[in-house]
């Protein structure tokens, strides 16, 4: 695993996004996995300066992102589909058919999930794969006790990740219980993972990642079993390690 240590969240932003736009400029028909959450926000605020400050085409990359609220329609305001349209897709100059989420509306969602595995194995996997970490160290939604050999599934969120991503919502009870989301076989498929981390609230999930234990009891560990894995961390989420 190579180590990328940074100032701060503007620094660890920048870093990824050189990261992406040399991988699109070295193929441009790359396949990116892609992540929500708060921390790549500022890499996609960076990703789509560079489509007008350093002439980054997106015409030809296609997109998978990494999970999807269950119940939540595309035009939900806390989708993911929503999320990433509004945060990154309407900016930059793919075509949406080029940019894939699982559906959280359909049903039955075990054949969603099939159809989702098949679709990474179709166009992807992915070259280059982003990934936030949960402060209990779940990647994509995979909850601690996730099997390594899990494909993409349903899961029952835990109380903790409901309570952490209930700022997104107007309220508490309104989070989705169940999301569909990439299993760690699925994210482990990538060529390369690239994973972000910034502030105190990941100081402890960054200092258990790095300890080098693998275990289902923190999802992100597996990412020790990935041959091609950077961590951009900055100072206050390497704070305890
Ligand atoms: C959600 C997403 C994850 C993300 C995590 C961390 O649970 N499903 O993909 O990595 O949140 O979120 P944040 O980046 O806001 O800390």
């Amino acid at each position: 695993m190579k180590l990328i240590r940074v100032e701060n969240y503007e620094e660890m932003s920048s870093s990824a996004a050189q990261l992406v736009e040399q991988q699109i400029l070295n193929n441009s028909h790359s396949v990116l996995g892609l992540a929500t959450g708060s921390t790549p926000l500022g890499l996609y605020e960076q990703l789509i300066r560079g489509v007008s400050e350093r002439n980054i085409s997106w015409q030809h990359v296609q997109t998978l992102n990494l999970d999807e609220y269950c119940g939540l329609a595309e035009d939900h305001p806390n989708s993911y589909r929503h999320f990433m349209n509004a945060k990154l897709f309407r900016h930059i100059d793919i075509p949406l058919e080029n940019t894939h989420i699982p559906n959280g509306k359909a049903l039955p969602v075990e054949v969603e999930c099939r159809r989702y595995e098949a679709l990474i194995d179709e166009i992807g996997p992915p070259h280059l794969q982003i990934l936030g970490m949960g402060t209990n160290g779940h990647i994509g939604f995979n909850e601690p006790g996730t099997p390594e050999t899990s494909l993409t599934h349903c899961v029952q969120l835990e109380t903790s990740t409901r309570n952490s991503n209930a700022r997104f919502f107007s309220d508490r009870d309104e989070v989705p219980t169940h999301a569909i989301t990439m299993g760690i076989q699925s994210i482990l498929k990538s060529e390369r993972i690239l994973v972000l981390a910034s502030g105190k609230k990941k100081a402890q999930a960054v200092k258990h990642f790095l300890d080098g234990r693998v275990s289902k009891d923190f999802p992100a560990s597996f990412l020790w079993n990935h041959n091609h894995v950077t961590l951009i961390v900055d100072q206050d989420a390497y704070s305890l390690a």
